[in-house]
């Protein structure tokens, strides 16, 4: 029954009832272009009037990436959270522009990009950092020419003021990339990571963290001895043999102990939540 009923349906009508049906769940390719209401609704505020003015930018900032960087921008400025945003890889400014976008009073956007550099990826249509800021004012109007800071440089050139703060950074290019992070009195904290393209990663640093470090010491002879343990070039009270809870970040670890030289040194580590490495110092009997 069903078959003939088949038959009767008009070849025309058939292909219209397949074409829709192609654009259900498991067919979603289709999407990539479409932007008819019945594929993604109505077109909200920041796809009129923000994504539709960062659309002609040349690069890869989609509308997924804009609608997740307004949200955590517009967040934060809502917490309160202030500072200026870095983009290291603008391209000709697709991202940075929306980055722009969520500035506010007082907060600069600070962009590294090679520019016309070399670089290992090396882009068609190299932009200017000219090119750049008029795309970043044609999408943002009001923003002052001067909180848009340019540093035409590889990001391994990038030297940034001490007093400088971000609130949020974005790294676009894949490859290794090493983060330092330095507070004005818990010191330094540094990682080289490798971003593959199109990863996000999400990296906090918080300098409150502890790291529990077990510290040994022995003598030339291999037997265990008290010594003074030392972090930053400061006596922690404890002896060895000792757990001790250290802050995150760059951390000179020593010991000492009268009538003894320390042999194998002290030791500088980057210690971060990650890291739990025990220390083993090795003292002898000075003469
Ligand atoms: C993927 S594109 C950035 C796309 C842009 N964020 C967007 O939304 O369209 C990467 C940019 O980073 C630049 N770049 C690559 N390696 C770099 C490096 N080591 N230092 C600075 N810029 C670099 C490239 O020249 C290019 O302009």
């Amino acid at each position: 029954m069903q078959h003939i009923l088949k038959k009767l349906v008009p070849e025309t009508l058939k292909k219209i009832v397949q074409h829709y049906r192609g654009k259900g769940l498991q067919h979603s390719d289709h999407l990539l272009e479409s932007t008819i209401y019945a594929d993604i609704g109505e077109a909200g505020p920041l796809v009129k009037d923000v994504f539709s003015r960062l659309k002609d930018i040349p690069g890869f900032f989609n509308f997924d990436d804009c609608g997740h960087f307004f949200l955590v921008l517009s967040y934060q400025s809502a917490m309160e959270i202030k500072g200026d945003l870095l983009e290291i890889g603008s391209y000709h400014g697709r991202s940075t522009a929306l980055m722009a976008k969520c500035l506010k009073p007082g907060e600069r956007i600070v962009v590294c990009d090679a520019f016309e550099l070399d670089v290992d990826d090396n882009y068609d249509n190299k932009p200017s950092p000219e090119n750049l800021i008029s795309n970043i004012q044609r999408v943002n109007r009001e923003i002052e020419r001067d909180r848009i800071v340019i540093h035409k440089c590889l990001s391994n050139d990038l030297h940034l003021d001490a007093d400088e703060k971000f609130r949020f950074i974005h790294i676009d290019d894949g490859g290794e990339h090493t983060i330092r992070v330095v507070h004005p009195i818990f010191g330094e904290w540094k990682k080289t990571v490798r971003i593959g393209d199109g990863d996000t990663i999400n990296m906090p640093v918080n300098f409150n963290d502890q790291v529990n470090i077990r510290i040994t010491a022995f003598d030339a002879d291999g037997k265990p001895i008290w010594a003074e343990i030392l972090v930053d070039n400061e006596s922690t009270g404890e002896l060895t043999p000792k757990e001790i809870s250290v802050r995150v970040g760059q951390r000179t670890i020593a010991a000492k102990k009268e009538g003894y030289i320390l042999v194998n040194g002290e030791r500088k580590l980057m210690l971060d939540k990650y890291i739990n490495e025990p220390i083993k110092f090795i003292f002898k009997k000075a003469l």
